[in-house]
């Protein structure tokens, strides 16, 4: 990996002990005190709930500056993949490193389709979901169920891993599919291996009843849409990709526990509360000055969903991106969506005031995205689907350089013990 150590560069004093520490910079100028020593050598542990000072790894996928609202993939501006690129040219770029060329994005593409199809077993296992479960329910459990129907028993096939990814990306769509359709009481739809990623997903869901016209609009906006989730560094689910990654469990049960952790709404569940939550404004004459109010009250839970990032200090380049793939796609479906107009004065006043301004609170990823998928007429329960489609390629780039990590080792942070001392047990018949 490319950074700079500086040997002996941080000092650290505690309890009459001295630790030396190696500092690190990054390719991108980000720092780091490595502290790998701090409890052996001081008897100290570093306390960080939420991580916010905590560096995991030293990865070479993705690069931040939540200041300036920079992201890059391997180098590449995002904004840049998503004006020149499909998803599946970004997906190969995470993973492998470079942008494919014409005969390596042809095989990728050709792999794609080939496992694109969901066998009998897997459908009769899709139909017993019962229909009110939750699309991210759904997709979490059959995913990690996948190791079922291509694992070994309790043997982890580090060898497979290619396939295993190429399933993944091929089968995610297509199990989001099928689980709308058979709940609508409508047949499984076959993968079209002449269509793009995202144009198969939609034709996957709504077969005939989309005009393949409409359906190739919706499905350009979508490749957009799916690049701008596609990865996000060191979030709440590749985090968690990751750790369960470290424990050496297999792919499709590290994958399975993402997805459990990005339909969070303070993650990526946060595209359909967000929808909720404007069209709880709209029933309520667009009163947003409510809205603005319950969201400042620190009695109140309630938050402005939508808004605010750990890393994002200004504005979230996604969001920027978001929004161009909204006003785009409206235009070209001749859909007039008065959630838009909802969705920017609440923006316009969120950060005219001094509450969001004061705390760096602006518009994240997930502000305008829902607003995308309502207009391709993606029921709001399958948002965070939408979003996992595109994660699913981020979460695998880092599990394949997490495989590769030569310092890699279980996760297992440590704690703070705040419960009772230790104490004389007490039989039943005395307590
Ligand atoms: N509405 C109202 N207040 C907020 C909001 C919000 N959306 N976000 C943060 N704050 C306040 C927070 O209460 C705190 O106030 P104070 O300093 O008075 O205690 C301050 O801003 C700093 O926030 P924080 O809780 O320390 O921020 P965090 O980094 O722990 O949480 C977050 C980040 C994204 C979970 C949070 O901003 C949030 O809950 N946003 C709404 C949910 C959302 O939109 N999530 C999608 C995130 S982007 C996509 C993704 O990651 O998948």
């Amino acid at each position: 990996m490319n950074i700079d150590t500086t040997k002996d560069a941080a000092k650290l004093e505690v309890n009459g002990k001295t630790l030396v520490m190696d500092t690190i910079r990054g390719v991108e100028n980000e720092q780091a005190i490595n502290s790998l020593n701090l409890r052996k050598e001081t008897g100290y542990i570093n306390l960080d709930p939420g991580y916010g000072n905590t560096g995991s790894c030293v990865s070479g996928v993705t690069f931040l500056d939540g200041e300036k609202g920079v992201i890059h993939h391997r180098g590449y501006e995002l904004k840049e993949l998503a004006a020149n690129c499909n998803f599946l040219e970004v997906a190969y770029l995470l993973m492998n490193g470079e942008l494919p060329n014409t005969a390596e994005y042809k095989q990728w593409n050709s792999q794609i389709s080939e496992n694109s199809y969901l066998g009998p077993s897997l459908q009769i296992l899709l139909n017993h979901y019962p229909s009110r479960s939750h699309p991210m329910s759904v997709l979490a459990s059959v995913v990690l169920s996948l190791n079922g129907f291509y694992g070994d028993l309790g043997e982890e096939r580090f060898y497979q891993l290619d396939m295993d990814v190429v399933r993944l990306i091929a089968k995610t769509p297509l199990i989001a599919a099928h689980d709308y359709r058979r709940k609508r009481g409508m047949q499984y739809i076959p993968s079209d291996p002449t269509l793009g990623y995202a144009e198969n997903f939609l034709h996957s869901m709504f077969g005939v009843n989309l005009s393949p016209e409409r359906r190739k609009i919706m499905a350009d906006s979508l490749e957009k849409l799916l690049i701008i989730h596609a990865d996000h560094e060191q979030n709440c689910s590749t985090s968690t990709v990751r750790m369960i990654s470290s424990s050496d469990a297999n792919v499709y049960a590290a994958i399975g526990g993402g997805i459990g952790a990005l339909w969070g709404p303070l993650h990526g569940g946060a595209n359909e509360a967000v929808i909720k939550m404007l069209e709880y404004i709209q029933m309520h004459d667009g009163d947003l000055a409510s809205v603005i109010k319950r969201a400042k009250d620190k009695n109140d839970p309630f938050k402005l969903m939508g808004f605010g990032h750990r890393v994002y200090k200004t504005y979230d380049p996604r969001a920027t991106i978001a929004k161009s793939v909204v006003d785009d796609l409206l235009e070209k479906l001749g859909v007039d969506e008065p959630l838009v107009d909802t969705a920017m004065e609440l923006e316009k006043i969120a950060l005219e005031d001094d509450y969001f301004v004061s705390r760096n609170l602006y518009p994240n990823v997930d502000f305008y995205t829902g607003i995308a998928y309502k207009a391709m007429g993606i029921p709001k329960e399958m948002f965070t689907v939408m979003f996992t489609m595109g994660r699913m390629a981020g979460w695998l780039a880092h599990l394949l350089e997490f495989r590769e990590d030569e310092h890699r080792r279980i996760c297992r942070p440590r704690q703070i013990y705040a419960g009772s001392p230790m104490r004389d047990f007490v039989p039943l018949d005395k307590r």
